[in-house]
């Protein structure tokens, strides 16, 4: 409520961050249960006017009971996917995993243009099954990658790797209806 009436325009819940996230059992952990996304977004939901994203994680076998779990709790508009959860490599002198900070590390988010079929796939999955609006997410670096997603079912994109990477400010792209 405090963010609708700071003048948000839209709340997306992210249910699909894999960075530390999941070990506190938030982020992606909620994600991974079509019960528990359905109960928090129906919670916010019952509390907020304005259009309610939620932010899909790609870490599950099937997506069509979360993303079916999303809408019946009240979600407008789905956006996915989040990153994938990787483990991005082993330091070989020291046995250590990486990314390493202060000499703790843990598991990641992959994203780019290595995760593009993973989004594309998600995405099409269920623009096949559910009737509702979908941003697709990951691995777009141009607009032959934005028109992919548009192809097969989304009706708007976001874009990080791409803009962080190149120093760019901006996070969200839309270019759909
Ligand atoms: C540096 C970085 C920070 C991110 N932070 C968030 C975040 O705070 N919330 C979120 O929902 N997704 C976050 N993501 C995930 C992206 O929004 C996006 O879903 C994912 O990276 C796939 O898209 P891309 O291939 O265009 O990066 C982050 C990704 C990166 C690379």
């Amino acid at each position: 409520m405090a963010v609708e009436n700071a003048g948000a325009d839209a709340i997306e819940l992210n249910f699909s961050c894999p960075h530390g996230m999941p070990e506190r059992g938030v982020g992606a952990a909620i994600g991974q249960h079509a019960d528990l996304v359905r109960e928090l977004t129906h919670v916010v939901r019952g509390v907020v006017e304005i259009p309610l994203i939620v932010k899909l994680t790609p870490n599950v076998t099937d997506i069509i009971p979360i993303a079916r779990a999303a809408t019946e709790g009240g979600a407008d508009i789905l956006s996915a996917i989040n990153s994938v959860q990787c483990l991005m490599g082993v330091n070989l002198d020291t046995l250590e995993p990486l990314p390493s900070v202060g000499g703790c590390s843990t598991y990641g988010g992959y994203s780019g243009p290595a995760i593009k079929p993973i989004g594309l796939r998600v995405v099409s999955q269920i623009a096949q099954e559910l009737p509702v609006p979908i941003m697709g997410i990951g691995g777009i670096s141009s607009w032959q990658d934005a028109a992919e997603y548009i192809a097969v079912g989304a009706s708007a994109v976001q874009v990080c790797t791409s803009i962080v990477s190149s120093n760019h400010l901006c996070i969200y792209i839309a270019v759909g209806a």
